[in-house]
């Protein structure tokens, strides 16, 4: 099934069949599964129409024994992948070898329910940022997953110049989305975009797969990244989100602050903005 969609066939918008109004949650079903690796996922659901996001947030998903009397449900955070005007969600997700997410996630197939919460979450939104010119996406695996919905919203292709995205995995087989990403300037929505978009694909552990093979804080400290996106990174200019392993983002959030970058604070918007996964 490697590389393969299993779809359902099912209609795109979900009723929350099992959840009472008074829930904090409503039932989904899985549209698709796209295995990327054994390892590495990105599923699509429906959605429950009132569920409302701004890009870069995340809600929380629950997946448990059909009887809730066989055991409780996982609830989890996941970034949304999937635009804010999609009729469907979409997310991306890691095998965890022994997660008890990941547990019940490896048996999810399309047409399965899962619960959704109806809230989503998050500071890894460009309004965190103040105004500025390029806007900078760098993520280490399936941290990739909220700059696809940041990357699908027009006013992001309005407001910046560069959008500039750096995605570091293990293995090139994990470059999730790699054509799609290659696309979206092309779709009709963005035509008349002012941005222009650089992806750059980071693989640490395949010598020779990409150009750029060192993990994202040394590339950033040596130069390198901003060579590969021909833009220098300033904190005049440059706005900079940051998503995936917490040992990156604990690593860029000191060189960034280093250079003059700062968070959002009491309000003030600022120039960098994080996410970490664990
Ligand atoms: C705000 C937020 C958003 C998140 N969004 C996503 C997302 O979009 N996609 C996603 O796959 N996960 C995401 N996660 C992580 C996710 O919630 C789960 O932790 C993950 O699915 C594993 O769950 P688990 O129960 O199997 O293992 P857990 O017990 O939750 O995790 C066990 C260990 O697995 C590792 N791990 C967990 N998540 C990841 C990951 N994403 N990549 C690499 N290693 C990991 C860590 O070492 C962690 O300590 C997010 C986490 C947070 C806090
Ligand atoms: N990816 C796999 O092949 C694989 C397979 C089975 C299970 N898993 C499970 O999935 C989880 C890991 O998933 P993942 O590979 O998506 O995430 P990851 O370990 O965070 O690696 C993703 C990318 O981030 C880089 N990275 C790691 N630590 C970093 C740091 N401190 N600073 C900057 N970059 C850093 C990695 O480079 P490096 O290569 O240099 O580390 C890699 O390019 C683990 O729990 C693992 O058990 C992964």
């Amino acid at each position: 099934m490697m590389g393969a969609i299993q779809e359902s066939g099912l209609a795109v918008f979900g009723k929350s069949n099992d959840a009472g109004p008074q829930d904090k949650w409503t039932t989904e079903r899985v549209l698709s599964m796209r295995w990327w690796t054994p390892t590495l996922v990105t599923l699509r659901t429906t959605r429950y129409r009132g569920f409302r996001f701004t890009p870069g947030h995340y809600t929380r998903l629950g997946l448990g024994a059909a009887d809730a009397s066989l055991g409780d449900w996982v609830w989890r955070p996941f970034s949304l992948a999937s635009a804010a005007y999609d009729d469907f969600l979409e997310f991306i997700a890691v095998l965890v070898p022994g997660g008890a997410f990941s547990e019940q996630l490896k048996h999810l197939c399309a047409g399965d329910r899962l619960r959704v919460d109806k809230a989503s979450y998050g500071f890894l939104t460009v309004d965190q940022l103040a105004a500025g010119q390029d806007l900078w996406m760098l993520a280490s695996g399936t941290g990739l997953g909220p700059f696809l919905s940041i990357l699908q919203d027009p006013a992001v292709w309005q407001n910046y110049e560069r959008l500039i995205v750096a995605h570091s995995v293990r293995h090139s087989s994990e470059l999730a989305w790699r054509d799609e990403i290659a696309d979206i300037p092309k779709r009709e929505l963005f035509a008349d975009a002012k941005a222009r978009l650089t992806y750059l694909p980071v693989v640490t552990r395949e010598p020779g797969a990409t150009q750029l093979a060192e993990r994202i804080p040394l590339l950033l400290a040596d130069g390198r990244l901003e060579a590969a996106a021909a833009c220098p990174l300033d904190v005049a200019t440059s706005r900079v989100l940051v998503c995936g392993n917490p040992e990156m983002t604990r690593e860029l959030r000191q060189s960034l602050a280093a250079r003059g970058f700062a968070t959002n604070r009491r309000g003030v918007p600022g120039q960098m903005a994080f996410e970490k996964y664990w």
